[in-house]
């Protein structure tokens, strides 16, 4: 997988478990018949977010994004869509493509460490699968952030 198909994978989930989210929200605030939309898009919206984030952080990293546009990237998992105008946009920018940039020797420590999960796929797999689970048990326990 490169740094663009991962990334543009991420931002299209994080788009559409939006979307469900939002079509949970006019069922139950509009229609008001059921919550149930929301019930089940929540907390998969809630993984698709943390799931983006995380990957931003990385590929951010190895693609030597600039803080702001790390942040913009960040933030981009706010309103719904706007992953995907974010990963269009800085494709179109050339600040993302299909190989991985980070080497043994590259200047920051931040770019050596992906340099190390990219060597170690099996092990950087399981690290961001345990990390997503990690973090929304976290989020769940803290309780949704609307609602
Ligand atoms: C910036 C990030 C997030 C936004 C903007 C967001 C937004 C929302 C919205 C608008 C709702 C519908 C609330 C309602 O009116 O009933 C919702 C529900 C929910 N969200 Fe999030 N969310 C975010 C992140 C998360 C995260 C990280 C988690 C945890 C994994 C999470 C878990 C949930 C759950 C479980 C519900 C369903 C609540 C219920 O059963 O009524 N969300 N979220």
């Amino acid at each position: 997988m490169t740094p663009l198909r991962v990334f543009r994978s991420l931002a299209v989930a994080e788009a559409i478990t939006w979307v469900c989210l939002l079509a949970g929200m006019f069922v139950k605030y509009a229609v008001g018949t059921t919550e149930v939309g929301v019930q089940v898009a929540g907390p998969i919206h809630g993984v698709a977010f943390i799931a983006y984030c995380l990957a931003t952080v990385v590929i951010g990293v190895d693609q030597g994004w600039s803080r702001g546009r790390l942040v913009l990237g960040l933030a981009a998992a706010v309103p719904p869509l706007a992953t995907v105008w974010f990963e269009r946009r800085v494709e179109k920018l050339g600040g993302l493509d299909d190989a991985w940039h980070s080497r043994e020797d590259s200047p920051t420590a931040a770019q050596r460490a992906v340099c190390w999960l990219l060597r170690h796929h099996r092990q950087a797999i399981v690290g961001f699968v345990v990390a997503v689970a990690a973090l929304t048990g976290i989020a769940l326990l803290a309780g949704p952030p609307v609602g």
